[in-house]
Protein backbone atom coordinates (compact mmCIF):
# COMPACT_ATOMS: atom_id res chain seq x y z
CA UNK A 1 0.00 0.00 0.00
CA UNK A 2 1.75 3.65 -1.11
CA UNK A 3 1.66 5.76 2.03
CA UNK A 4 0.09 9.62 1.87
CA UNK A 5 4.33 10.57 2.46
CA UNK A 6 5.78 8.22 -0.39
CA UNK A 7 2.90 9.72 -3.21
CA UNK A 8 3.85 13.50 -2.08
CA UNK A 9 7.54 12.60 -1.56
CA UNK A 10 8.49 13.75 -5.07
CA UNK A 11 6.82 16.67 -4.17
CA UNK A 12 8.23 16.87 -0.82
CA UNK A 13 12.05 16.15 -2.03
CA UNK A 14 11.50 19.26 -4.70
CA UNK A 15 10.09 21.66 -1.90
CA UNK A 16 12.71 21.13 0.63
CA UNK A 17 15.56 18.73 0.14
CA UNK A 18 18.84 20.76 -1.59
CA UNK A 19 20.80 17.99 -3.53
CA UNK A 20 24.24 18.45 -3.84
CA UNK A 21 26.04 20.01 -6.76
CA UNK A 22 22.87 20.65 -9.15
CA UNK A 23 20.37 23.45 -10.03
CA UNK A 24 17.57 22.52 -8.20
CA UNK A 25 14.88 23.42 -10.38
CA UNK A 26 12.78 21.68 -12.50
CA UNK A 27 14.35 18.24 -11.45
CA UNK A 28 12.16 14.74 -10.45
CA UNK A 29 14.21 11.98 -9.90
CA UNK A 30 12.60 8.81 -9.16
CA UNK A 31 11.81 8.25 -5.20
CA UNK A 32 13.92 4.90 -3.98
CA UNK A 33 12.33 3.62 -1.98
CA UNK A 34 13.77 0.21 -1.65
CA UNK A 35 16.98 -1.62 -2.74
CA UNK A 36 17.75 -5.57 -3.59
CA UNK A 37 21.59 -6.40 -4.64
CA UNK A 38 21.91 -4.33 -8.04
CA UNK A 39 18.48 -3.33 -8.11
CA UNK A 40 16.28 -0.14 -6.89
CA UNK A 41 12.50 0.38 -6.74
CA UNK A 42 10.99 3.71 -6.66
CA UNK A 43 7.19 4.39 -4.93
CA UNK A 44 5.87 3.31 -7.91
CA UNK A 45 7.50 -0.11 -8.13
CA UNK A 46 9.62 0.50 -11.13
CA UNK A 47 12.49 -1.26 -11.16
CA UNK A 48 16.70 0.36 -12.17
CA UNK A 49 19.49 -1.42 -12.53
CA UNK A 50 21.98 0.29 -9.94
CA UNK A 51 25.30 0.80 -12.77
CA UNK A 52 27.33 2.89 -10.38
CA UNK A 53 26.81 1.32 -7.00
CA UNK A 54 25.32 4.81 -5.94
CA UNK A 55 28.72 7.33 -6.16
CA UNK A 56 30.86 4.07 -6.37
CA UNK A 57 30.25 2.82 -2.75
CA UNK A 58 27.70 0.64 -2.53
CA UNK A 59 29.98 -2.72 -3.44
CA UNK A 60 28.27 -5.13 -1.32
CA UNK A 61 24.75 -4.24 -3.14
CA UNK A 62 21.87 -3.24 -1.96
CA UNK A 63 20.22 -4.82 1.57
CA UNK A 64 23.12 -7.24 2.02
CA UNK A 65 21.62 -9.47 4.96
CA UNK A 66 24.90 -9.86 7.02
CA UNK A 67 25.29 -5.86 7.39
CA UNK A 68 21.84 -5.10 7.28
CA UNK A 69 21.74 -7.43 11.09
CA UNK A 70 24.94 -6.30 11.88
CA UNK A 71 23.91 -2.64 12.03
CA UNK A 72 20.59 -3.45 13.93
CA UNK A 73 22.27 -5.78 16.41
CA UNK A 74 25.01 -3.18 17.52
CA UNK A 75 21.85 -0.40 17.82
CA UNK A 76 20.30 -2.44 20.35
CA UNK A 77 23.66 -3.33 22.27
CA UNK A 78 25.01 0.16 22.04
CA UNK A 79 24.51 2.52 19.30
CA UNK A 80 26.99 5.91 20.87
CA UNK A 81 30.39 5.54 22.62
CA UNK A 82 32.27 8.32 23.23
CA UNK A 83 35.35 8.11 21.04
CA UNK A 84 38.05 8.49 23.96
CA UNK A 85 36.48 5.13 25.35
CA UNK A 86 37.10 2.17 23.55
CA UNK A 87 34.83 -0.09 22.33
CA UNK A 88 35.11 -3.58 20.52
CA UNK A 89 34.02 -3.55 17.17
CA UNK A 90 36.32 0.12 16.50
CA UNK A 91 39.07 -2.32 17.45
CA UNK A 92 38.07 -5.07 15.01
CA UNK A 93 37.07 -2.67 12.22
CA UNK A 94 41.06 -1.17 12.46
CA UNK A 95 42.44 -4.41 12.59
CA UNK A 96 40.59 -5.33 10.45
CA UNK A 97 41.23 -2.09 7.99
CA UNK A 98 45.18 -2.68 8.99
CA UNK A 99 45.23 -6.25 7.66
CA UNK A 100 44.48 -5.02 4.42
CA UNK A 101 46.99 -2.45 4.64
CA UNK A 102 50.16 -3.15 2.45
CA UNK A 103 52.04 -1.91 5.53
CA UNK A 104 54.57 -4.54 6.69
CA UNK A 105 55.29 -3.03 10.02
CA UNK A 106 51.45 -2.17 10.94
CA UNK A 107 49.37 0.60 11.19
CA UNK A 108 46.58 2.46 12.92
CA UNK A 109 43.34 4.01 11.70
CA UNK A 110 41.54 7.53 12.28
CA UNK A 111 38.20 7.39 11.80
CA UNK A 112 35.78 10.02 10.41
CA UNK A 113 32.75 10.57 9.08
CA UNK A 114 33.51 10.63 5.43
CA UNK A 115 36.12 11.01 2.48
CA UNK A 116 36.80 15.11 2.20
CA UNK A 117 36.53 14.81 6.00
CA UNK A 118 39.39 11.79 6.07
CA UNK A 119 41.47 13.51 3.36
CA UNK A 120 41.76 16.76 5.75
CA UNK A 121 42.56 14.81 8.47
CA UNK A 122 45.15 13.10 6.84
CA UNK A 123 47.02 16.34 5.72
CA UNK A 124 46.34 17.33 8.74
CA UNK A 125 48.58 14.41 10.02
CA UNK A 126 51.03 14.71 7.23
CA UNK A 127 51.66 18.38 8.19
CA UNK A 128 52.42 17.88 11.97
CA UNK A 129 54.56 14.77 11.10
CA UNK A 130 56.81 16.74 8.91
CA UNK A 131 56.37 19.77 10.39
CA UNK A 132 56.28 21.14 6.70
CA UNK A 133 52.98 22.67 5.31
CA UNK A 134 52.37 22.73 1.63
CA UNK A 135 50.88 20.06 0.13
CA UNK A 136 50.28 18.41 -3.99
CA UNK A 137 47.60 17.35 -5.73
CA UNK A 138 46.36 16.64 -9.32
CA UNK A 139 44.31 18.96 -11.28
CA UNK A 140 42.54 16.07 -12.25
CA UNK A 141 41.02 15.24 -8.60
CA UNK A 142 38.27 15.27 -6.98
CA UNK A 143 39.26 14.92 -2.78
CA UNK A 144 35.51 16.34 -0.80
CA UNK A 145 33.55 19.17 -0.70
CA UNK A 146 34.18 21.20 2.34
CA UNK A 147 36.47 24.29 2.61
CA UNK A 148 39.49 21.77 3.16
CA UNK A 149 39.08 19.04 1.10
CA UNK A 150 37.27 21.33 -1.43
CA UNK A 151 40.76 23.40 -1.82
CA UNK A 152 42.72 19.74 -2.29
CA UNK A 153 40.37 19.25 -5.08
CA UNK A 154 41.63 20.11 -8.95
CA UNK A 155 38.48 20.57 -10.74
CA UNK A 156 36.40 23.33 -10.95
CA UNK A 157 33.87 21.62 -7.93
CA UNK A 158 37.00 23.33 -5.79
CA UNK A 159 35.92 26.97 -6.89
CA UNK A 160 33.27 27.96 -4.56
CA UNK A 161 36.01 27.28 -1.95
CA UNK A 162 38.29 29.92 -3.15
CA UNK A 163 40.68 31.51 -1.96
CA UNK A 164 40.39 28.25 -0.04
CA UNK A 165 43.47 26.86 2.09
CA UNK A 166 46.79 28.29 1.94
CA UNK A 167 49.84 25.88 1.10
CA UNK A 168 47.93 23.27 -1.52
CA UNK A 169 49.90 23.44 -5.03
CA UNK A 170 48.30 21.54 -7.72
CA UNK A 171 50.23 19.99 -11.09
CA UNK A 172 49.37 18.08 -13.92
CA UNK A 173 49.10 14.40 -13.78
CA UNK A 174 49.51 11.66 -16.75
CA UNK A 175 45.80 11.23 -18.99
CA UNK A 176 47.36 9.07 -21.98
CA UNK A 177 44.17 9.85 -24.00
CA UNK A 178 44.00 13.81 -23.42
CA UNK A 179 47.74 14.26 -22.84
CA UNK A 180 48.40 17.13 -20.75
CA UNK A 181 52.36 16.85 -22.21
CA UNK A 182 51.58 16.72 -25.57
CA UNK A 183 52.36 13.08 -26.65
CA UNK A 184 50.53 10.07 -27.33
CA UNK A 185 52.98 7.69 -25.88
CA UNK A 186 52.68 6.22 -22.53
CA UNK A 187 55.82 5.84 -21.81
CA UNK A 188 57.17 9.76 -22.86
CA UNK A 189 53.64 10.68 -20.83
CA UNK A 190 55.24 9.33 -17.34
CA UNK A 191 58.85 10.56 -18.39
CA UNK A 192 57.01 14.25 -18.49
CA UNK A 193 54.82 14.07 -15.86
CA UNK A 194 57.79 13.49 -13.46
CA UNK A 195 60.17 15.49 -15.12
CA UNK A 196 57.00 18.45 -14.20
CA UNK A 197 56.62 17.15 -10.94
CA UNK A 198 59.86 17.99 -10.21
CA UNK A 199 60.53 21.08 -11.35
CA UNK A 200 57.05 21.96 -9.10
CA UNK A 201 58.77 20.05 -6.14
CA UNK A 202 61.87 22.16 -6.77
CA UNK A 203 60.13 25.79 -7.37
CA UNK A 204 57.98 25.04 -3.81
CA UNK A 205 60.67 23.68 -2.07
CA UNK A 206 62.04 20.33 -1.97
CA UNK A 207 61.96 20.93 2.11
CA UNK A 208 58.50 22.81 1.95
CA UNK A 209 56.38 20.05 0.98
CA UNK A 210 54.32 18.05 3.51
CA UNK A 211 52.68 15.50 1.47
CA UNK A 212 51.40 14.58 -2.20
CA UNK A 213 48.03 13.38 -2.39
CA UNK A 214 46.47 11.46 -4.85
CA UNK A 215 43.68 8.87 -6.36
CA UNK A 216 45.33 5.87 -7.36
CA UNK A 217 42.75 6.09 -10.12
CA UNK A 218 41.26 9.08 -10.78
CA UNK A 219 37.54 8.81 -10.54
CA UNK A 220 35.20 11.40 -10.77
CA UNK A 221 36.95 12.90 -13.16
CA UNK A 222 37.11 10.68 -15.96
CA UNK A 223 38.20 7.04 -14.61
CA UNK A 224 42.11 7.65 -15.33
CA UNK A 225 44.30 4.96 -14.75
CA UNK A 226 47.75 6.50 -14.96
CA UNK A 227 50.14 4.45 -16.98
CA UNK A 228 52.47 1.55 -15.50
CA UNK A 229 55.03 3.31 -13.92
CA UNK A 230 54.05 6.70 -12.65
CA UNK A 231 52.56 5.87 -9.31
CA UNK A 232 55.77 3.82 -8.22
CA UNK A 233 57.83 6.74 -10.14
CA UNK A 234 55.57 9.64 -7.75
CA UNK A 235 56.93 7.00 -5.36
CA UNK A 236 60.45 6.99 -5.76
CA UNK A 237 60.32 11.22 -5.81
CA UNK A 238 58.32 11.57 -2.97
CA UNK A 239 60.40 9.44 -0.45
CA UNK A 240 63.54 11.35 -1.69
CA UNK A 241 62.25 14.43 -0.77
CA UNK A 242 60.85 13.48 2.72
CA UNK A 243 57.53 13.97 1.32
CA UNK A 244 54.53 11.60 2.91
CA UNK A 245 52.68 9.65 -0.37
CA UNK A 246 49.04 9.83 0.80
CA UNK A 247 46.43 7.57 -1.43
CA UNK A 248 43.21 8.65 -1.60
CA UNK A 249 41.48 5.37 -1.79
CA UNK A 250 37.66 6.56 -1.50
CA UNK A 251 36.56 5.16 -4.97
CA UNK A 252 39.16 2.86 -5.39
CA UNK A 253 39.19 0.94 -1.63
CA UNK A 254 37.56 -2.34 -0.94
CA UNK A 255 37.52 -4.33 -3.75
CA UNK A 256 36.94 -2.11 -6.30
CA UNK A 257 40.44 -2.23 -8.81
CA UNK A 258 40.18 -6.23 -7.66
CA UNK A 259 42.61 -5.75 -4.61
CA UNK A 260 41.87 -4.43 -1.23
CA UNK A 261 43.48 -0.97 -2.02
CA UNK A 262 44.63 0.07 -5.17
CA UNK A 263 47.94 0.15 -3.64
CA UNK A 264 48.79 -3.48 -4.02
CA UNK A 265 47.16 -3.51 -7.72
CA UNK A 266 49.81 -1.21 -8.71
CA UNK A 267 52.69 -2.38 -6.51
CA UNK A 268 52.72 0.70 -4.55
CA UNK A 269 52.90 1.40 -0.79
CA UNK A 270 51.50 5.26 0.12
CA UNK A 271 52.37 6.41 3.44
CA UNK A 272 48.78 7.25 4.24
CA UNK A 273 45.87 5.77 2.94
CA UNK A 274 42.33 7.50 3.31
CA UNK A 275 38.83 5.73 2.47
CA UNK A 276 35.40 6.00 2.99
CA UNK A 277 32.23 4.58 0.75
CA UNK A 278 33.17 0.98 0.30
CA UNK A 279 34.37 0.22 3.78
CA UNK A 280 30.57 0.17 4.99
CA UNK A 281 29.28 -0.52 1.40
CA UNK A 282 27.74 2.88 2.35
CA UNK A 283 25.08 1.80 4.79
CA UNK A 284 26.41 3.97 7.22
CA UNK A 285 28.66 6.99 6.71
CA UNK A 286 32.05 6.30 7.64
CA UNK A 287 35.55 7.36 6.26
CA UNK A 288 39.15 7.07 7.52
CA UNK A 289 43.14 7.36 7.43
CA UNK A 290 45.07 4.42 7.84
CA UNK A 291 48.47 5.48 8.93
CA UNK A 292 51.56 3.30 8.77
CA UNK A 293 53.08 2.46 11.68
CA UNK A 294 56.41 3.89 11.88
CA UNK A 295 54.61 7.26 11.24
CA UNK A 296 51.27 6.86 13.97
CA UNK A 297 54.00 5.51 16.54
CA UNK A 298 54.86 9.35 16.60
CA UNK A 299 51.30 9.86 18.63
CA UNK A 300 52.09 8.03 21.08
CA UNK A 301 53.33 10.93 23.18
CA UNK A 302 52.35 13.79 21.25
CA UNK A 303 48.78 14.48 21.01
CA UNK A 304 46.66 13.26 17.80
CA UNK A 305 45.90 17.05 16.18
CA UNK A 306 42.25 15.26 15.13
CA UNK A 307 38.79 14.70 16.63
CA UNK A 308 35.31 14.06 15.50
CA UNK A 309 32.34 13.50 17.49
CA UNK A 310 31.43 10.84 15.22
CA UNK A 311 34.69 9.53 14.94
CA UNK A 312 34.40 5.81 15.27
CA UNK A 313 30.68 5.13 15.68
CA UNK A 314 29.52 2.09 16.89
CA UNK A 315 27.03 1.71 13.75
CA UNK A 316 29.33 2.60 11.31
CA UNK A 317 32.13 0.26 13.10
CA UNK A 318 29.79 -2.25 13.17
CA UNK A 319 28.78 -1.78 9.25
CA UNK A 320 32.22 -2.00 8.66
CA UNK A 321 33.22 -5.06 10.28
CA UNK A 322 30.47 -6.80 8.57
CA UNK A 323 30.98 -5.58 5.17
CA UNK A 324 34.93 -6.62 5.60
CA UNK A 325 33.51 -10.04 6.40
CA UNK A 326 31.09 -10.37 3.55
CA UNK A 327 34.20 -9.22 0.95
CA UNK A 328 35.68 -12.00 2.64
CA UNK A 329 33.41 -14.76 2.83
CA UNK A 330 32.13 -13.89 -0.75
CA UNK A 331 35.32 -13.56 -2.11
CA UNK A 332 34.16 -10.31 -4.13
CA UNK A 333 38.18 -8.51 -4.48
CA UNK A 334 38.75 -11.66 -6.84
CA UNK A 335 34.90 -11.02 -8.14
CA UNK A 336 36.02 -7.33 -9.33
CA UNK A 337 38.91 -8.73 -11.25
CA UNK A 338 36.01 -10.98 -13.22
CA UNK A 339 34.05 -8.57 -13.31
CA UNK A 340 36.77 -6.38 -15.23
CA UNK A 341 36.43 -9.15 -18.06
CA UNK A 342 32.38 -8.98 -18.45
CA UNK A 343 32.91 -5.18 -18.48
CA UNK A 344 35.92 -5.26 -20.83
CA UNK A 345 34.01 -7.23 -22.95
CA UNK A 346 30.46 -5.41 -22.93
CA UNK A 347 32.48 -1.93 -23.47
CA UNK A 348 34.70 -3.45 -26.59
CA UNK A 349 31.29 -4.47 -28.49
CA UNK A 350 29.40 -1.15 -27.50
CA UNK A 351 32.32 0.79 -29.12
CA UNK A 352 32.27 -1.14 -31.98
CA UNK A 353 28.91 -0.25 -32.16
CA UNK A 354 29.20 3.52 -31.04
CA UNK A 355 31.03 6.16 -33.05
CA UNK A 356 30.38 8.55 -30.24
CA UNK A 357 32.49 6.46 -27.72
CA UNK A 358 36.12 8.10 -28.15
CA UNK A 359 37.36 5.11 -25.01
CA UNK A 360 36.47 2.90 -22.24
CA UNK A 361 39.31 2.58 -19.91
CA UNK A 362 39.49 1.06 -16.33
CA UNK A 363 40.34 -1.39 -14.28
CA UNK A 364 38.72 -4.33 -11.93
CA UNK A 365 34.30 -3.43 -11.24
CA UNK A 366 35.87 0.33 -12.29
CA UNK A 367 35.31 1.92 -15.88
CA UNK A 368 34.89 5.15 -17.61
CA UNK A 369 33.05 5.79 -21.00
CA UNK A 370 34.37 8.74 -22.97
CA UNK A 371 31.79 9.86 -25.18
CA UNK A 372 32.71 12.47 -27.81
CA UNK A 373 31.82 13.93 -30.76
CA UNK A 374 34.46 13.29 -33.32
CA UNK A 375 36.42 10.11 -32.43
CA UNK A 376 39.52 11.40 -34.84
CA UNK A 377 39.96 14.30 -32.88
CA UNK A 378 38.78 13.44 -29.70
CA UNK A 379 36.76 16.47 -29.17
CA UNK A 380 34.58 15.90 -26.28
CA UNK A 381 30.78 15.58 -26.91
CA UNK A 382 30.49 18.27 -23.93
CA UNK A 383 33.42 20.31 -22.99
CA UNK A 384 34.94 19.11 -19.71
CA UNK A 385 34.25 21.78 -16.78
CA UNK A 386 31.96 23.57 -19.63
CA UNK A 387 28.58 24.94 -19.02
CA UNK A 388 26.71 22.07 -20.99
CA UNK A 389 26.05 18.54 -19.47
CA UNK A 390 24.68 14.90 -20.75
CA UNK A 391 22.20 15.46 -18.06
CA UNK A 392 19.20 14.71 -20.92
CA UNK A 393 21.23 11.23 -21.58
CA UNK A 394 21.78 10.31 -17.97
CA UNK A 395 17.88 10.84 -17.56
CA UNK A 396 17.10 9.14 -20.59
CA UNK A 397 19.01 6.01 -18.97
CA UNK A 398 17.28 6.16 -16.23
CA UNK A 399 13.67 6.28 -17.99
CA UNK A 400 14.32 3.31 -19.68
CA UNK A 401 15.33 1.55 -16.03
CA UNK A 402 19.74 2.37 -16.01
CA UNK A 403 21.23 3.95 -13.36
CA UNK A 404 24.49 5.55 -14.27
CA UNK A 405 26.75 8.44 -12.66
CA UNK A 406 27.94 10.96 -15.26
CA UNK A 407 30.05 13.53 -15.31
CA UNK A 408 30.15 15.93 -18.56
CA UNK A 409 31.28 13.72 -21.06
CA UNK A 410 32.03 10.22 -19.05
CA UNK A 411 29.55 7.97 -17.83
CA UNK A 412 31.41 5.95 -14.50
CA UNK A 413 30.26 2.19 -14.96
CA UNK A 414 31.45 0.87 -11.32
CA UNK A 415 28.53 -1.72 -10.20
CA UNK A 416 28.27 -3.61 -7.19
CA UNK A 417 30.94 -6.29 -6.88
CA UNK A 418 27.59 -8.45 -6.46
CA UNK A 419 26.43 -7.92 -9.63
CA UNK A 420 25.67 -10.85 -12.01
CA UNK A 421 26.27 -11.07 -15.59
CA UNK A 422 22.93 -11.07 -16.24
CA UNK A 423 22.28 -7.94 -14.87
CA UNK A 424 24.97 -6.38 -16.70
CA UNK A 425 23.77 -7.67 -20.00
CA UNK A 426 20.47 -5.71 -19.24
CA UNK A 427 22.43 -2.62 -18.61
CA UNK A 428 24.38 -2.86 -21.45
CA UNK A 429 20.97 -3.18 -23.66
CA UNK A 430 19.83 -0.26 -22.18
CA UNK A 431 23.18 2.01 -22.80
CA UNK A 432 23.16 0.81 -26.47
CA UNK A 433 19.24 1.77 -26.95
CA UNK A 434 20.43 5.15 -25.40
CA UNK A 435 23.10 5.82 -27.54
CA UNK A 436 21.62 4.96 -30.12
CA UNK A 437 18.53 7.75 -29.60
CA UNK A 438 21.51 10.06 -28.87
CA UNK A 439 23.33 9.42 -32.06
CA UNK A 440 19.56 9.49 -34.33
CA UNK A 441 18.42 13.24 -32.07
CA UNK A 442 22.16 14.42 -32.88
CA UNK A 443 21.94 14.15 -36.83
C1 LIG B 1 38.34 10.11 -4.56
C2 LIG B 1 37.41 10.81 -3.62
N1 LIG B 1 37.89 11.39 -2.52
C3 LIG B 1 37.10 12.01 -1.64
C4 LIG B 1 35.74 12.08 -1.85
C5 LIG B 1 34.87 12.78 -0.85
O1 LIG B 1 34.23 11.86 -0.04
P1 LIG B 1 32.94 12.28 0.79
O2 LIG B 1 31.90 12.68 -0.21
O3 LIG B 1 32.62 11.07 1.59
O4 LIG B 1 33.36 13.43 1.65
C6 LIG B 1 35.18 11.48 -2.98
C7 LIG B 1 33.72 11.53 -3.22
O5 LIG B 1 33.21 11.09 -4.20
C8 LIG B 1 36.04 10.84 -3.90
O6 LIG B 1 35.56 10.27 -5.01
Amino acid sequence: METALERNSSELHARHVLTPWLAQGGRKPPVIVRGEGSQLYDDRGRRYLDLSAGLVAVNLGHAHPGLVAAIGEQAARVAYVAPSLANDKRAELARAIVDLAPWPDGGRVFFTTGGGEANEDALKFARTLTGRHKVLTAYRSFHGSAPGAGTLSGENRRWPNEPGIPGVVRFFAPFPYRSPFHTRDAREEVERAIAHLEEIVTYEGRDRIAALLIEPVVGSNGVIVYPQGYLARVRELTERYGILLIFDEVMTGFGRTGEAFAAHTFGVTPDLITFAKGVTSSYVPLGGVAVRESLAAYFDDHPLPSGHTFSGHPLAMAAGVAALAAYRDEHLFERARQIEDWLRTRLDRLQRRHELIGETRGVGAFFGLELVADRETRVPLVPWQGSQSLQPFFDDLLAHGLYVLGRYNVAIIAPPLTIAPEELDEAFEILDGALQRLTRARA
